[in-house]
């Protein structure tokens, strides 16, 4: 029996309308589609494309713990994409969703490192937090020569300030508890007033809060910061 394809699907950063055609199509047709979330959590990745799912496919959840020694995750990740294995055996095609782009510090990476070897693997890019969030807030992110860096907040204080900088412009991902570190950098920095903080950038519940106001204590898995560039054309 032929083996079924495995599809590592973008859905974008939370506008169900910032999905590609091509995402859309895949969707409708494979038999079987696969998301993530964590433990306690529903799935983001799915509740983005919730309205485009026909209804008669079969649905795999699965979770990744988090903050794992590497080392000692490797064991649990295997075991965890064996659902998805099992269905790509049997000669069933598997959507893995992935929220924003599926190579760009996608959860889809876990299943990809895994899988691809065995199994006929396309990946149907997404628009990333980056793009998604630089768009909801209007601001121009790079120019001509500028230099992008995109920086996860789990980084020390002075690797984050190095690479702030040395660089034009930035993205600070996976803020959530490390908010506070990484706003006294940008204010040792002299960088807050260029400083966009987003919450859920593109989804329903988007907020966009100046980032002397945000409260550390809450800021969510989904928010970033982007500090555009100066140049000017
Ligand atoms: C593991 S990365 C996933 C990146 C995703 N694959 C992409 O292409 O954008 C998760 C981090 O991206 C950022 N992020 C993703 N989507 C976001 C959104 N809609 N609004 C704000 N930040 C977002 C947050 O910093 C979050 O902690």
């Amino acid at each position: 029996m032929a083996k079924g394809r495995l599809y590592g699907v973008g859905v974008g950063p939370g506008d169900p309308e910032l999905l590609t055609l091509k995402a859309l199509r895949l969707l409708r047709s494979c038999p079987v589609v696969a998301y993530q979330s964590a433990e306690d959590k529903t799935s983001i990745a799915r509740s983005i494309v919730s309205e485009y799912l026909p209804g008669n496919q079969i649905e795999v959840l699965y979770h990744l713990p988090r903050a794992l020694d590497p080392q000692a995750a490797q064991p649990i990740y295997d075991r965890v994409v064996t659902p998805i294995a099992e269905h790509l055996a049997a000669g069933r095609d598997v959507a893995v969703l992935c929220e924003g782009d599926p190579l760009f510090y996608g959860s889809f990476m876990y299943v990809f490192t895994r899988l691809s070897d065995q199994y006929e693997t396309e990946i149907v890019p997404g628009v990333s937090c980056a793009m998604g969030c630089a768009s909801a807030l209007s601001v121009p992110l790079s120019y001509r020569d500028d230099i992008f860096t995109v920086l996860p907040a789990t980084l020390p204080a002075e690797v984050l300030e190095t690479q702030l900088s040395n660089t034009d412009a930035a993205a600070i991902v996976k803020l959530r508890r490390h908010f506070a570190k990484v706003r006294d950098v940008l204010q040792k920095l002299n960088m807050t007033s260029r400083a966009h903080y987003i919450e859920r950038g593109t989804m329903a519940t988007q907020k966009i809060i100046p980032l002397q106001q945000v409260d550390p204590e809450q800021v969510p898995y989904f928010a970033m910061i982007l500090v555009p560039s100066q140049s000017k054309l």
